[in-house]
Parts: structure tokens; sequence; C-alpha cells
């Protein structure tokens, strides 16, 4: 979707629906909120009376569509529900709402009326962020397998009217950045939606380098010969059984400060998880395109953070193989030496993603000597049990770091949760013969283990763990209470937090 900013009012613009948001109403009798008083001159008679009758409640996900007269297109009303918890993930939500609903109604062109949407607690650059945010996302459809589909919306204009036109100049600012983000956002999506018989390693290493020459970004992909003289004995057994064989791929942004610090972004980027020897149920395995995620937003990140010229410099690293069970495969029992040395016992084949990233990890650290290193990995269902579908677990050894994502996380409505890390899921996976093991017999503390298991191929660089296994994708199921701006398929969890923090705290 095309996004604009219009200083002029939402009601003088000419477009297919005007969009306002109304807070929830009190028991009382209430007249027409003055902010939108205009839409009801638009709609003579029309607003008012469904204000009077209490059609219009305010209430979350309701959506009041009414006709102007002679053709002139539509007033659109999204309920905010109660003012006093409205927040800006409530206005992503509200957009989105809009968006979905005008779908297939022929309605090309829309205008948001921002002061609708802005309140003490969402402030007008928050919610013009937070319109773009949802216009875009909700508007999002993976169509490249379809032949046909309803049309959407596909320009959106963000009318700041009398009074927010004096802001004019840092609410453009706002929504450029935010455009770049948002596109870099459906970029991630359609590579991580992409299945896997076409979004092999190879694949990926192709697409990462298309985004290096558009942003200007180097990017070096070491294929599987390359792999075995660096001993990356991790990668080389996970992506073992697959006809297509591993990469590990580099991209480097140089920094838009001066002596900035260096901030690695490793993402677990496994194109298809089987579950390999130790292999999945058919139920678990549908969805494991998407263990590629983690990968897939670092190069929506590193993409973001070139074009927006974030201050550190950024060393994105995709850790890409497909897990298959072959007669080449690795195996329950087998051990395995990494590109730093360290030894894993592997005891399933199904714990592949620590085993690709232990490569990534040690990798990075020997030759960037990075100052934080953050890693995106759709990790362990273990994480999904403990916090469900919408949040990811934290996992981090600087408090610095971790409040630094934190806070990235709260402005960008990616919801993160911060869990341990001690000496107890430590010893958890010490291993009898090896350095390390990749899998415990007991079911316990299973995102904590994962951890605990990938920090051994850190050492002490400032190191903060993402399991994003729950919110990097959306099923049928689980879309039901999903905000209206994560679609079925991909939702590309990772890229404006942690973008955000790149750009704020990463300095
Ligand atoms: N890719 C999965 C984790 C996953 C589960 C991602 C659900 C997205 C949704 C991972 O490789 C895996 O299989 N983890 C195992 C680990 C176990 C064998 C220690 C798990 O979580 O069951
Ligand atoms: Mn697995
Ligand atoms: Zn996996």
């Amino acid at each position: 979707m095309k996004l604009g900013l219009d200083r002029r009012d939402a009601g003088v613009v000419s477009v297919d629906a005007v969009v306002s948001g109304v807070f929830e109403r009190g028991e009382k009798d209430d007249t027409l909120p003055r902010s939108l008083a205009k839409d009801g001159e638009a709609v003579p008679g029309h607003l008012t009376a469904a204000w009077e009758r209490r059609e219009i409640r305010g209430r979350r996900k309701e959506i009041t569509v009414l006709h102007r007269p002679a053709g002139k297109g539509r007033i659109v009303l999204v309920g905010l529900g109660p003012r006093s918890d409205y927040g800006a993930d409530l206005t992503r939500r509200a957009a989105a709402e809009a968006v979905r609903a005008l779908r297939g109604r022929g309605a090309r062109t829309l205008a948001f009326r921002l002061a609708t949407f802005v309140t003490e607690a969402v402030p007008a650059d928050l919610a013009v962020r937070g319109l773009a945010d949802g216009a875009v996302l909700g508007g999002y459809e993976f169509l490249r397998y379809r032949s046909s589909h309803d049309a959407g919306v596909e320009e959106g204009t963000i009318c700041l009217g009398e009074e927010h036109a004096r802001e004019e100049a840092a609410l453009r600012r706002a929504l450029d950045e935010e455009d770049v983000l948002l596109e870099s956002v459906v970029r991630t999506r359609e590579i991580v939606n992409t299945p896997a018989d076409t979004a092999t390693p190879e694949w990926l290493a192709e697409e990462a380098r298309r985004v290096g020459k558009e942003v200007g970004v180097r990017v070096t992909v070491y294929d599987e010969k390359k792999l075995a003289e660096m001993h990356c004995g991790g990668l080389l057994a996970v992506g073992g059984g697959s006809a297509h064989p591993p990469r590990l791929i580099v991209l480097e942004y140089g920094g838009g400060a001066r002596g900035g610090r260096t901030i690695a972004v490793v993402g677990k980027g496994i194109t298809f998880d089987s579950g390999g020897i130790s292999i999945k149920p058919a139920e678990a395995m549908a969805d494991m395109k998407f263990d590629k995620a983690g990968a897939c937003a670092v190069l929506g990140i590193v993409r973001a953070a070139a074009l927006l010229k974030a201050p550190p410099r950024v060393i994105g690293v995709m850790a890409c193989a497909e897990n298959l069970p072959s007669g080449s495969s690795y195996r329950p029992g087998d051990l395995v030496r990494t590109y730093n040395g360290r030894t894993i016992e592997v005891l399933n084949t199904d714990a592949e993603g620590r085993v690709a990233l232990s490569d990534a990890l040690g990798f990075v650290v020997d030759r960037f000597h990075p100052d934080e290193v953050i890693d995106l990995a759709t990790l362990t269902g273990a994480c999904v049990t403990a916090l469900g579908d919408d949040t990811a677990g934290l996992i981090a050894t600087d408090d610095r770091l971790a409040a630094g994502l934190l806070a990235a996380s709260a402005a960008t409505g990616e919801p993160l949760w911060r869990l341990p890390l001690t000496d107890y899921h430590r010893e958890l996976v010490k291993s009898d013969i090896a350095d390390v093991r990749n899998h415990t017999e007991m079911k316990i503390a299973g995102a904590l283990t994962a951890a605990a298991f990938l920090e051994t191929f850190v050492g002490r660089v400032p190191w903060a763990h993402l399991d994003i296994a729950g919110p990097s994708f959306t099923t049928p199921t689980t879309r039901k209470w999903q905000p209206a701006y994560q679609n079925i398929g991909a939702t590309a969890f990772g890229v404006r937090l942690v973008t955000r923090y790149l750009l704020d705290g990463g300095k």
C-alpha cells in the first residue's frame, strides 16, 4: 500500500473512505464528539441519527460504514474501546480492522482523520506510525500463489487537519521512517511465506544478494565447500540430509556514525524443519517452512538499518539449512565439531536450530568482534507453551541490552518477556562426552536450556536471544486472537523491534 500525508482536513480530500476512531461511550446521554462533527457534515443527518440511536458504541472492533450522498465515498468509524485503555497498539489494530473491512468492497483509496486517533497517551507521531503499521500490515496478503483475490485499499493518506497541520514536518519524518520499516517487514513476510520447495538455502542467499545490491550492503555467502574448510560442522550436520546444501550468509552494513559500535544480528534459517531422523509428527510439521523466520528477519533488519542509516555497524548473519531425514542425515548420538572448536553431542536431530546457530555465533564473534550479539530464532515449542503465540522470549546476559530491547518492544508493539538464564540451565546442557549436548532427557525449561546451549558459543560478549517460535507466524486458528495487522502466515516479528533498537538504543 502507498502511504501519504495531507495537511488538509479528511473531509475535503477525494477518497473512497474516510476513517475515524471512536472511543467507547458511557451509559449517559452524550453528544457526538467534536472530532467527528466533520464526518457528520459529510453524511447529513445519518451520523447524528446513528449516534442518537446508539448504533455506534465505540467498542473495539466495531465498524460502521455510512455512505456519502452522490457517490462521494464513505465515512468509516472504527471502535477504539475505552479512552482510558487506549494505546498505540490499538491505533495499529483499528487501522488494520478498517482496511480489512474495506477489502473486496471497491474502496481503493482511504484517508485517516488523524485527530480522532490522538490522545495524551498516543501523541500525533505515534498515531501516524500506528495508522501506517495497521494499514500496511493489515492490508498485506501473500498473493504469490493465488490466481485471484479481492482487491483492497491501495492508497492510504493520513490527514492532519487544522488540529495537526502545524506538526507537518515532524509527522512527515515519522511517516517516511515508518514507510521504510514497513517495506522491510513486507519484504520479510514475502520471503518467510515462500515454501521450502522454492525457499532453499541457495535461494535465501540470492535474496540476500538482491537486498545487498539494493541498499548498498556487502553480502558474503559461504557454501558447503567453504563451510567444510571453516569447520562449520553444525550447519553441515543439520543440512546434511537435504539435496539443498546449507549456506552461511553474512551482510555487513558499515554504520551511520563514525567510531560507532558493532552489533551482530544472527538468525536461524531452517528452510524446512521435519525434525530429521528424530522426525516430527505430521501435525507439528505443517508450519515448519516458517522455521527460517529468524534469518529472514535479519535480512529485513539489515535492509532497514542501512536505508535509515542506523548509527551502529550491523553484521547480519543468516544460518540456513534444511533439516530432512535421509541416508546422509546427521543422527542422534553424532558428535559434531563446530567453527570455534567446541563440540556438540547430538541427542535429538529436531533440536537443530541451536546446532545450526552454533557455527554462526562462533563465527561472528571470532571474525567481527561485535560489542553486542542479538539472535532471533524460532527455537523452541517450550517458549510457545510458556508465553503463548504473541510474545517472544528474551534471554539476555546484559541488562543494558535487555532494557534497550524492552524499550524498543514497547515502542513497536512487538511483545517480549524476559526469562532467566542461570547455572541451573547451564548444568542441564553439559555433556559427558562433548562440550555441550543439544537435548536433555528432562522436558523442563526447554526455552532456557536452548539458550544455555547458545550462550556457550557466544562467550562473554553481551548477548540477547529472542525465541520467536510463537509470534513469527499466524495460523488459521491463532489468527482468531491475533491483532488484525497479523494476517495468516509470516508476521516478520522482530524486524520493527530490532531495527528500532539499532536506531535508538544501539548507539
Ligand atoms: N523449529 C522448532 C521449534 C518450533 C516449534 C518453532 C513450534 C515454531 C513452532 C525446533 O527446531 C524444534 O523442533 N524444537 C524442539 C526442541 C526439542 C527437540 C528439544 C521442540 O520445541 O520441541
Ligand atoms: Mn526442530
Ligand atoms: Zn527448528
